[in-house]
This record gives C-alpha cells, sequence and structure tokens, in this order.
C-alpha cells in the first residue's frame, strides 16, 4: 500500500539517515581503537628494545655517570672486506686483532648443571676460588666445562648478574677464558666456562704446593709463551675494546692452561662483580691479592689499566724466579718478591741468581736479561712510567719466537703446539 500523504517515505529516509550515521560513527571509533593499538604496541616494541640495548652497556656505577656501551674494536685495514660481517672469528697476530663475540651465552637450569657436575661431589671439584667452588663437569653434548658455584650470592641483585654475564659473554679473545653459560635460578648463582685441563699456572710453577703433586716445573719456552698469550689476553682487555676493561685481580691462578699449555686469562668479570656491592663494604676482590697488588691502588683505591700492567709484572717475575709474590718464611728481605728482585732485574750480573734454578741451560742470557727488563719497568712503583700491554706484547713476541725454533724443552713436560 502506498502512503498517500509521502510522511512515511520521510520517516524511513530519516531512519536511513540515522543508521548511516551510527555506521559510520561506529567505523570510526574502531579506526580510531585501531590506530591507539598500533601506537600503543609501537611504543611497548621501542620500550623493549631499548631495554634490551641497555643489557648490552657496561653496568653503572654508583655516584658516577653511565658509562658508554661496550663496543667491539674496529676491524683493522687489512682485515676490511676479508671478514663478514657476522663473522665472531678471532684472527690472530701480534696485534691480537679480535671482534667482539655477538654469541650469546646458555641459560642453564641448576638441575642440568647438578647433573652435569655429579652433584657438585666432592670428586668433580677441581679448585675453591675465592667466589666459591670450582667443578668439572660434562653437558651432555659431550662438552666438558667448568662450574663456578658462587657461594656468595646475596651480594650482588641478579640484574646486575645478569648484566656482567652480558659483559663476559661479549668478550671473545682467544686469550680470555670464554663463558659458555650461567645459572640464575632462586639463590643459585652459577658460572660455566671452558674446561681448562691443566688447571691454573701456580699449580705448575709451584708444584709442591698444587694438586699437581708430581708434575715438573714448566720449561723456559712453555714459560715465555704463556708470558706472551697472557700478555695478549690483558692487552685485549686494555686497549681492544672500549671502554678498557680493567681485570683488577690479575695473578698465576687466574691464568688457566689448557691440554697443550695455551694461556687464558681467567675471572676478567668477575673483579667487578665483587665491587659494585651496596654498602660500600670494600672486598678482597676490590683489593686484589696479596703480593699482586700495585702500590698506588693499595695506598688510595686508584684504579687504572696501569694496576694491572703491575699484577702482570709480578707475574712475570714468579715465571722467572719459581717464587711466589709473598712468602714470609723466606730469609728476611726476600719475603715480598718484588722488593727481593727489583734492585737485580736491571742488572746483568745479578740478573741470573733470581733466576728459577729449574730453568737451568733452557734460556739465553740475552732473552733472560730481556724478560727481567720488561718486568722491571711492569713493577715499577711510578704507574705512568710503566709500560702499556701492547709494549709488552711487542717486546715478548721476538723473545717467544727466536726461542721457539730452538729445542729446549724439559722432557717432563708436555709438547705444546705453538699458537702464536
Ligand atoms: N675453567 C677452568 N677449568 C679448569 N679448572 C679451573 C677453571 N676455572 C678454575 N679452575 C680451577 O679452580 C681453581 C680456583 O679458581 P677460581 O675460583 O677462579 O680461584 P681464584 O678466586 O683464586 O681466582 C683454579 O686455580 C683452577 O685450578
Ligand atoms: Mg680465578
Amino acid at each position: 500500500m502506498s502512503d498517500p500523504g509521502g510522511g512515511g517515505g520521510d520517516e524511513y529516509k530519516r531512519e536511513e539517515s540515522v543508521a548511516l550515521l551510527v555506521i559510520v560513527s561506529l567505523a570510526a571509533l574502531s579506526l580510531l581503537s585501531l590506530i591507539a593499538a598500533f601506537a600503543y604496541y609501537c611504543y611497548i616494541t621501542r620500550k623493549v628494545s631499548r631495554r634490551k640495548q641497555s643489557l648490552y652497556d657496561l653496568p653503572k656505577r654508583s655516584g658516577s655517570p653511565p658509562p658508554p656501551p661496550l663496543r667491539a674494536p674496529p676491524p683493522p685495514q687489512q682485515q676490511q672486506g676479508k671478514e663478514s660481517p657476522s663473522s665472531n672469528s678471532a684472527s690472530d697476530g701480534a696485534g691480537a686483532v679480535v671482534v667482539a663475540g655477538e654469541r650469546g651465552v646458555q641459560v642453564f637450569s641448576y638441575r642440568q648443571l647438578h647433573a652435569a657436575t655429579g652433584g657438585f661431589g666432592r670428586a668433580h671439584m677441581v679448585g675453591q676460588g675465592s667466589f666459591g667452588a670450582v667443578y668439572r663437569g660434562v653437558l651432555p653434548d659431550g662438552r666438558k666445562v667448568a662450574v663456578k658455584l658462587m657461594d656468595r650470592p646475596g651480594k650482588q641483585g641478579e640484574e646486575e648478574f645478569e648484566m656482567e654475564v652480558e659483559l663476559l659473554s661479549r668478550l671473545r679473545s682467544p686469550y680470555l677464558l670464554g663463558l659458555i653459560g650461567h645459572c640464575s635460578e632462586g639463590g643459585h648463582r652459577l658460572l660455566v666456562y671452558e674446561f681448562m685441563a691443566n688447571g691454573g699456572l701456580q699449580e705448575h710453577l709451584y708444584p709442591n704446593r698444587g694438586s699437581f703433586g708430581g708434575i715438573s716445573k714448566l720449561d723456559w719456552d712453555t714459560r715465555m709463551r704463556i708470558a706472551l698469550q697472557a700478555a695478549k689476553g690483558l692487552e685485549y682487555l686494555h686497549e681492544r675494546v672500549n671502554p678498557p676493561v680493567i681485570h683488577r685481580d690479575f695473578k698465576s691462578s687466574n691464568i688457566l692452561l689448557d691440554k697443550d699449555f695455551h694461556a687464558r686469562v681467567s675471572d676478567f668479570g668477575l673483579a667487578k662483580l665483587g665491587s659494585d656491592r651496596a654498602g660500600g663494604h670494600v672486598s678482597t676482590r676490590v683489593l686484589g691479592t696479596q703480593g699482586y697488588v700495585a702500590p698506588e691502588y693499595a695506598l688510595t683505591g686508584h684504579l687504572t689499566t696501569k694496576s694491572d700492567v703491575y699484577s702482570y709484572g709480578v707475574v712475570l717475575l714468579e715465571l722467572l724466579t719459581g717464587r711466589v709474590p709473598v712468602d714470609m718464611k723466606r730469609p728476611p728481605g726476600e719475603g715480598v718478591l718484588v722488593n727481593w728482585a727489583l734492585p737485580m732485574l736491571t742488572d746483568r750480573e745479578k740478573v741470573v741468581r733470581i733466576l728459577d734454578p729449574a730453568l737451568e741451560g733452557q734460556y739465553s742470557l740475552k732473552d733472560a736479561v730481556q724478560v727481567a727488563a720488561i718486568a722491571a719497568m711492569c713493577v715499577q712503583p711510578e704507574a705512568d712510567y710503566r709500560p702499556l700491554m701492547a709494549d709488552v706484547v711487542q717486546s715478548l713476541v721476538p723473545l717467544v719466537k727466536n726461542r721457539s725454533a730452538q729445542k729446549a724443552c724439559n722432557p717432563n713436560v708436555q709438547a705444546s703446539k705453538p699458537l702464536d
């Protein structure tokens, strides 16, 4: 039926336009909510990526501005274009050119590491350090690892621990002990490293003191190679990463030896871990280890890379003399290695008097005098006059190469393949 007055048609039209208006408003509203949701998504993604980025920065120190992010050194001119951008490989030469690793470290559960180390049994324990016990373990894929079970977990916040792990995992050099993974579960803090079959250098330098009882002392060639490799490890920390990393606890027990007696420097991140604790209580880690600490650092707490150079000099003296840094059982005047050796290090006639008797006949006087001169420069009381680790590396390279061509091997020491 038709509407005689036409009023029904108007009403329909009105209803139609109201419906259209409602539909348009609804569509506009949904578009607006979509835009709002997208904007929020963008905001969250940026926030997350910024948070991730902050993990690559060095940890903040209370009272000081945050340091710039750790950067890998630029590849040297001759290497440019040769390496793929994603390469993690470390090429080596006199300058130890290393690209900081992008590889992440593995996260282990406490159960996994418990299983790998035979339940942290005594039979698996390979050492006891200032942060806790170290256990030998085998991962399900067959890799041998050393698991450091830290016994002071409460002293470091979870976040800071993660940041330290991040720092450790980004420092990659053939002369630094690689971090394989970590576990931070409940109150447990564990670090998983490559296993170094021959343990710490001190166990070989002082065979009667360590667990290596009957093993003979290291020969001259091996000692010089270890000195060079350890110097390259410190050189990397000081001069190849930005900002530089100061080890703070460089000593012979932090030079670990693999099955071929190749050396790697260890615990370069843990020194930081021990120092940034709330309350500012001074721990033994901050002060380093007796006999290795540079005088200016001990007196003023002022720490520079030159403090590490001093500690390196002490280790070089250990390698030369076969003596521990501090031994008060020795005759008067001989208890502190540096004080005893320093006056004789630069005297050609006297140098032979301080050399380890076990090295008899294995070195040329010329080489011994040169190594003694390097040690003397490293341990001098004035920090500014100590050399850079790059200078030490440069001075040692020819000495190691000269000697490795000759045969001056202690038959009791395992032969090692050259790395340098
Ligand atoms: N990666 C490793 N592989 C094999 N043995 C290790 C490893 N790390 C540490 N050790 C052994 O555990 C001992 C203690 O190590 P650590 O906890 O670093 O002591 P410190 O606090 O004196 O540096 C070392 O002297 C060494 O014998
Ligand atoms: Mg150590």
